[in-house]
């Protein structure tokens, strides 16, 4: 670990593979968000990124590849539906979760006889794993609980003196994380929405099964099945309420309930409804792929902006909507007004 943290742009990949090999962190720029990778093969570098974001331990990470050619390396008993899969979605914000080899080091996988796989879509991200030859481990590049990063500054914000380098480059087109896909369960089960949605998954797939600790808080004791579910998580330090329904009934409900000085994170076509308030724009109502790029941003400034109180809109669930939804959801703590 180091107290400096190197800039690096995408002319610098021969570097940061460098930081890569020799066991170092290094803060890398996906589609979906900046991941915090480490050699996924190197236990010690691994442990590292435990210690930088201050994630518990028993919560796995992905291994980020070049492609389906690597997958036999560290997964074994791939069925078929993983290469449909990759040959539909890769590279791009979908995360495979097969069979481990004994390879794949056990602070990888949190201990589970399991592997997340990922093929990022991001030039420079490809272009360092294969100049380092190696997989790389990478959780969101946050501090844990905290919104995942979209752009360099937000990944320094929270890792600046706690990472090797960084690689910019630019914001992230998806902005949520990708969607994790379990091939080991049967019928294959949604553990995240991402930036693949439900819809295009059963398409290859048939018939999915969302997991439960996708739409709801878990019950007391109920053990879920991506570790990381059971965290609070991109939760500004504000307590978040979000309201559903048909976004000018939602807007009229905050209008009624905010008082002044709290925050609101709104449909564009309402930012003018709420002065006195701190107002962000969540993008046009119609257009999830716009909201999913600014969900994280947005949650993320109202730390900089006192507010007691957040109120938040927010999407159906179809396609792009379940995953911005997910995400506010998770960040209010399933705190849900239905109207
Ligand atoms: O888009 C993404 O996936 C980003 C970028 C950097 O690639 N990465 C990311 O990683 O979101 P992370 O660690 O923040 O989220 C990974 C999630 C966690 O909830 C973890 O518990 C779950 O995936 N996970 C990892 N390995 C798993 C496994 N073998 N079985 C079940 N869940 C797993
Ligand atoms: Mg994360």
């Amino acid at each position: 670990m180091s107290l400096t943290t190197l800039r690096l742009g995408p002319e610098d990949i021969s570097q940061g593979a460098s930081i890569l090999r020799r066991g170092g962190l290094l803060g890398i720029p996906t589609e979906t968000v900046y991941g915090l990778g480490a050699d996924g093969r190197n236990p010690r570098a691994v442990e590292a990124i435990f210690a930088a974001k201050g994630r518990p331990q028993d919560n796995p990470l992905i291994l980020h590849i070049p492609g389906a050619d690597w997958l036999e390396r560290y997964c074994g008993h791939i069925p078929p539906q993983a290469y449909a899969l990759a040959e539909r979605f890769w590279p791009g914000p979908l995360t495979i979760i097969l069979k481990r080899r004994p390879c794949v080091p056990d602070v990888v996988t949190a201990g589970l006889d399991t592997v997340g796989m990922r093929c990022p879509d991001h030039p420079v991200t490809r272009a360092v794993i294969a100049a380092a030859g190696t997989p790389v481990a990478a959780p969101s590049g946050n501090t844990s609980g905290r919104p995942s990063p979209t752009c360099a500054a937000h990944m320094l914000e929270d890792m600046d003196g706690k990472i090797d380098g960084i690689l910019d480059g630019g914001p992230c087109t998806v902005g949520v994380e990708s969607t994790i896909i379990d091939l080991t369960a049967q019928p294959p089960r949604l553990l995240r929405p991402g930036g693949v949605s439900l819809e295009a998954l059963e398409e290859v797939l048939g018939p999915v099964e969302v997991d439960g600790a996708v739409r709801r808080l878990l019950a007391h004791g109920e053990a879920p099945r991506a570790p990381g579910m059971k965290y609070r998580h991109y939760a500004p330090q504000a307590p978040v309420t979000v309201v559903r329904g048909a976004p000018a009934a939602a807007a009229a409900y905050i209008r009624q309930h905010c008082a002044p000085g709290e925050g609101v994170l709104c449909f564009r076509e309402f930012t003018q409804d709420y002065p006195g308030c701190t107002v962000r724009d969540l993008g046009p109502a119609g257009d999830k792929a716009e909201q999913a790029r600014r969900v994280f941003a947005a949650l993320r400034s109202f730390d900089a902006a006192p507010v007691a109180r957040i109120w938040a809109q927010c999407p159906d669930e179809g396609e792009l909507g379940l995953a911005v939804s997910n995400r506010l959801n998770k960040a209010a703590g399933f705190h849900i007004v239905e109207l």
